[in-house]
């Protein structure tokens, strides 16, 4: 070949390139499947993380490592249901704007949350609405003023071109409240259990109107458009979903308490710190906390002949005996990890959601000559 050879050099240099970033590039998407992510998210117009998630997350990690022994992945204490993935869907409906709005309705609105990232391993053990209005102290004049809120079930019927009437909706709720309140909480369970079972997810309605029973004078004095105009102050609602992917959830796996060793220059095996910083793996846009984590690995000889805290095995003490005679023929015993724990994960998946994840076996506590 009439190649010069430089060229060649970083024809190959070039080519190398290329597979490691494939090789990379695979590595990535199969620690991406293990997290439960089809590929790598990049948030278009992410919501706020709401406070609640803030909150577990904070807990879980304040927890003292020795407590964390008591602490079930699987469990969410704050709810007190089977979990280890919670996740909070921003609604995706739009305002109804009939021609001519019915008499004392003020909003109407059609919900929507996207639960098809549920995969169909993970068993829904909760579902809440909330649905958060904003304090407006400009309208805490018109006292004693009553709301009506109505929640429906869109059914299959108004797919086929009927009016929205009753017989297309079910009512799931029917609350008063006045505008004092910040936020109203609702249990979706039932409903969001059917919407991935019979894949018909068509949404909820939700309708306020002022309530008749607030005094016939009060809304012949004040127009209905006054009477509304604290329910401006709307803000949003939001899906929370609680679910259980068995796959990571091994919850009868017995922990020892760690404690921690005083750190003595050795070679013998034992774990070594390591901190795995999200952004050096560029992740950090779609991994909200936490920024990295001390993962640590294990390193270090297990020599013959093994001692107690070297956590071996009646095998791995067998192995070095026999190494010790023939060290050509039988290598030493493997350190490894022997006692790992979790970590919660805070982040955006594919579809913008806020999802806080449990996730085991993520840092390495303990290492034995296996
Ligand atoms: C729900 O999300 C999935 C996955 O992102 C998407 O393919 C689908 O079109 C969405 N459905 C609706 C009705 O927006
Ligand atoms: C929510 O509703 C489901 C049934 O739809 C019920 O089993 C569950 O106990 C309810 N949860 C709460 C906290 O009330
Ligand atoms: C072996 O386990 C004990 C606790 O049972 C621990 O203190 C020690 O650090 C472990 N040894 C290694 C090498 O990790």
């Amino acid at each position: 070949m009439g190649l010069l050879p430089s060229f060649r050099a970083s024809l190959a240099w070039a080519l190398l390139a290329a597979v490691l970033a494939t090789e990379l590039s695979l590595q990535e998407s199969l620690l991406l499947k293990s997290l439960g992510l089809s590929a790598k998210p990049s948030p278009k117009s992410p919501i706020p993380v709401p406070s609640v998630l803030w909150r577990i997350f904070q807990k879980r990690k304040t927890l003292p490592s020795a407590n964390k022994d008591l602490a079930d992945g699987c469990r969410v204490e704050e709810f007190n249901v089977p979990g280890n993935i919670i996740r909070v869907f921003a609604d995706q409906g739009h305002f109804i704007h009939n021609g001519q709005p019915p008499r004392l309705l003020c909003l109407q609105k059609r919900l929507y949350f996207n639960l098809s990232v549920l995969e169909e391993s993970e068993r829904l053990t909760m579902a809440q609405l909330e649905i958060k209005f904003s304090h407006n102290s400009y309208h805490t004049s018109s006292q004693g003023q009553v709301f009506e809120l109505r929640l429906y079930q869109s059914s299959q019927l108004s797919l086929r071109g009927m009016p929205s009437q009753e017989g297309s909706r079910k009512l799931l709720v029917e609350q008063s409240f006045a505008q004092l309140h910040k936020s109203l909480l609702f249990n979706l369970s039932g409903v969001a259990k059917d919407w991935r079972t019979y894949s018909r997810n068509l949404g909820l309605v939700l309708e306020i109107s002022v309530s008749s029973g607030g005094g016939a004078s009060a809304l012949a004095s004040m127009g209905l458009q006054s009477l509304c105009a604290s329910i401006d102050s709307f803000l949003d609602t939001s899906l929370l979903v609680v679910t259980l992917s068995q796959q990571q959830c091994k919850a009868s796996r017995r922990r020892r308490s760690a404690h921690y060793t005083p750190v003595t220059p050795s070679n013998l095996c034992k774990p070594r710190r390591l901190y795995i910083s999200f952004s050096d793996v560029g992740w950090e846009n779609w991994i909200i906390a936490p920024q990295g984590y001390m993962a640590n690995y294990c390193l270090g000889e297990c020599p013959f002949p093994l001692t107690a805290e070297l956590n071996s095995t009646n095998h791995a003490i067998l192995q070095t005996m026999v190494h010790s005679l023939d060290p050509e023929g039988t290598p030493q015993p493997c350190c490894v990890p022997v006692r790992l724990s979790p970590i919660s994960i805070l982040y955006y998946d594919n579809n913008d959601n806020v999802v806080l994840r449990h996730y085991e076996d993520m840092v390495v506590d303990e290492c034995g000559c296996r």
